[in-house]
């Protein structure tokens, strides 16, 4: 099987354009994806020390909190940037590919996957990298798959007051349609319908999954009003605080999906764990 290359325009983005190191916290939206992904990460994970892979780990800004709470963590990422960023997070660092894994056959006890599913375009892509991260975590072993929502754009656009600005409303249009986004805003990137993210997980041979939008009902509105002000909407404020609220009571009703920009699909690798 031929290497895989990362598209260039996703290279570029990250290590040109864009500062994913500082995402999480320059925003209340980013805020509220950080909190809900450390909860929803740590009701699923197994106990500290357990080996966690951080495949498109980025920057390490999760490396960082999962390697304090006791994990060992691994981070793999494509992007020079990011790798030499990770490596002051407490863990150790790869530059490399969600398709084409260095680590051994069930070598980890959990896999996340935040971030390399929505920046392949290719549903055979992402099947290898689902593929990979089974022969890379134990059996019982838990993988998580993050997933950016198909009509996160238009939400996004909209909060902001500029869907109607520049050419967004036909490209937004393209990938309420089609699921891709090819640049201008964010790179080259897939946006998953929720049952089609569940489907792809479970294709590939991940069991018992469970989807969970991470920021809720008030992710456009936290946006809508850091537009409205001009200022970033604090963790201590009640619009924060109900926007969590509102994040934590969407999770029984998954015809909320729809709101979230991010999806988070927990699952398990068939199987029990050795006993050693
Ligand atoms: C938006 S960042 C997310 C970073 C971090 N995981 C998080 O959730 O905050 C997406 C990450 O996916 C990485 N990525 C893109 N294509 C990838 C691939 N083929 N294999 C592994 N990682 C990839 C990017 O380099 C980037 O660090």
């Amino acid at each position: 099987m031929t290497a895989p290359q990362v598209a260039d325009e996703v290279l570029t983005y990250y290590s040109t354009h864009f500062d994913e190191h500082a995402r999480l916290g320059a925003s209340g939206a980013g805020v509220l994806e950080l909190v809900r992904t450390q909860e929803l990460l740590r009701r699923h994970l197994p106990a500290a020390p357990a080996s966690v892979l951080d495949v498109g780990g980025g920057p390490g800004v999760h490396a960082r909190w999962l390697v304090e709470d006791g994990y060992r963590v691994h981070l793999v990422d494509p992007v020079e940037r990011h790798v030499r960023e990770a490596a002051d997070a407490g863990c150790t660092v790869e530059l490399g590919d969600a398709r084409d894994l260095s680590a051994p056959d069930s070598s980890y006890d959990v896999v996340l996957l935040l971030g390399p599913l929505y920046h392949l375009t290719e549903r055979a892509d992402r099947e290898r990298v689902l593929v990979e991260a089974l022969r890379v975590v134990r059996p019982g072993g838990l993988v998580v798959a993050a997933g950016i929502q198909r009509y996160a754009a238009l939400f996004d656009h909209a909060a902001h007051g500029r869907l109607h600005l520049d050419g967004r409303e036909e490209r937004s249009g393209r990938v309420l349609a089609t699921g891709r986004n090819e640049g201008r805003e964010f790179t080259f990137a897939y946006f998953h319908r929720a049952e089609d993210l569940a489907a792809e997980v479970r294709d590939a041979g991940v069991i018992g999954t469970r989807l969970y939008g991470v920021e809720g009902p008030g992710d456009a509105l936290l946006k809508a009003a850091e537009t409205a002000t001009g200022r970033q909407v604090q963790r201590e404020s009640d619009l924060f605080t109900s926007a969590l609220a509102a994040a934590r009571m969407a999770e029984e009703h998954p015809e909320l999906l729809v709101a979230s920009s991010h999806l988070l699909a927990f699952g398990r690798r068939p199987g029990q764990a050795a006993r050693s």
